[in-house]
């Protein structure tokens, strides 16, 4: 009886893993790719008021820019499919031209590392000018990628 249990928690387990890898319907994909940009967006929020001096403690700069460093590999995959869903801002402009794109994430990534490469030094001004590139970058993206947004 016990081996029995054993197994199908076991056969359970699998079960809901395999489930959480299956490929996403394209509402949920544009969900997912909604919430790692708003984490982008959290994270370079803080760093801006950071880099303001309005709030935050600056020994906390560097733990905003990692998270930048870590999510930024996963940009790529956000972008697989567009969907149906109301609120997907996401253009067709992404998938008509990829290599236009993949410069977009390019310029994104490579923002991201120059501000990683000044953030541990703690010089502000610098971290302030490579701050501003990286806004550029997201901005850059969303300007020829992202649907405005209707009033
Ligand atoms: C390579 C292109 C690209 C880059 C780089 C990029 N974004 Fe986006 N972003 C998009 C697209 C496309 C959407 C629309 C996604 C959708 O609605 O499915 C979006 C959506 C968003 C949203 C709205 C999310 C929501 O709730 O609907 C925010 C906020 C955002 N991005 C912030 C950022 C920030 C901050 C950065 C830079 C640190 C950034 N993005 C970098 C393409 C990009």
């Amino acid at each position: 009886m016990r081996q029995t249990i054993k197994r199908l928690t076991l056969l359970i387990t699998l079960a809901i893993s395999l489930a959480a890898v299956a490929e996403p319907t394209p509402e949920d994909a544009a969900k997912y790719r909604q919430s790692i940009m708003k984490a982008l967006s959290g994270h370079n929020g803080a760093i801006s008021m950071m880099v303001r001096g309005k709030a935050g403690d600056p020994d906390n700069l560097g733990n905003h820019v990692q998270a930048l460093v870590n999510l930024k590999g996963e940009i790529e995959s956000l972008f697989e499919q567009s969907s149906d869903l109301e609120d997907d801002r996401a253009l067709p402009a992404i998938w008509e031209n990829p290599e236009a794109f993949a410069d977009a994430i390019e310029n994104f990534q490579a923002a991201v590392e120059a501000l990683s490469e000044v953030a541990n030094g703690g010089e502000m001004q610098a971290i302030d000018a490579a701050h501003r590139e990286l806004g550029k970058a997201c901005k850059g993206c969303h300007e020829d990628f992202r649907l405005k947004k209707q009033d």
